[in-house]
């Protein structure tokens, strides 16, 4: 079918995933481990900022990382494939990402692969998900998230759903990765949906019983 260039293989291509130096590398980290059991091919950049963070903040060194993706490139290789808009992808995911990324993003002016690989996603009209971490916000990172937005991106702020009662703080990063990975049709099968207020309340205090979840 890929061979009629109709897109009919577009939910296989690879996905492109970029970690920023912002806090939160665990939804990077998750995104390429429920990539990898959803069979699908990953590219990652790692932005140096977001290798010193990870080191901080996750468990797992920078090597043990890369080495969930597919292909790891680093950040300073601007001739790598994904800095091309004729190698096809599904689209980028940046997780998390740093108002510094951000702005680079908004502005179009970029400087390292990963923003390269996110403004070839605007400009081929791919799909770009930012994961976008700081808190409070000044009135020029709610302008670049307007911009990019403006050019095709979404703008997803790791935000914890409590409705979904999650029990752990793995549960929570699982909803919000399957939530961003429902946005490239593909289903992690750890989103509970919602079904309404009745059929929740009918499931009793934890709500995960049976099927209105599921
Ligand atoms: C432990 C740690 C946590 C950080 N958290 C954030 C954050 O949540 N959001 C943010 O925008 N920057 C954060 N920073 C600062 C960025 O890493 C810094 O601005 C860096 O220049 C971003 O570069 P990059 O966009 O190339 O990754 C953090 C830095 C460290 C060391």
């Amino acid at each position: 079918m890929s061979a009629l260039g109709n897109g009919a293989d577009r939910h296989r291509r690879p996905l492109v995933i970029g970690i920023s130096g912002a806090s939160g590398v665990v939804y990077g980290v998750r995104l390429l481990e429920s990539l990898r059991e959803l069979q699908i091919e990953t590219h990652l950049v790692m932005t140096k900022a977001g290798e010193m963070t990870a080191a901080y903040e996750h468990p797992l060194p920078p090597r043990a990382i890369r080495a969930l993706s597919s292909v790891h490139h680093p950040v300073s290789d601007i001739a790598a494939p994904i800095a091309s808009g004729s190698f096809r992808t599904m689209g980028m995911i940046v997780a998390p990402c740093s108002m510094r990324t951000l702005a680079e993003i908004a502005s179009g002016a970029t400087s390292n692969l990963l923003t390269r690989a996110a403004d070839v996603c605007l400009k081929e009209r791919r799909r770009l998900v930012l994961l976008v971490r700081e808190t409070p916000l000044h009135a020029g990172h709610l302008r670049a998230m307007l911009a990019v937005t403006e050019m095709g991106g979404i703008i997803v702020p790791p935000v914890p759903a409590f409705y979904a009662k999650p029990a752990s703080l793995e549960e929570m990063v699982d909803y919000t990765v399957g939530r961003v990975l429902d946005l490239f049709e593909l289903d992690t099968g750890q989103v509970q949906r919602w079904n309404g207020m009745r059929e929740r309340q009918a499931l009793g205090e934890n709500g995960k019983e049976s099927a209105p979840w599921t």
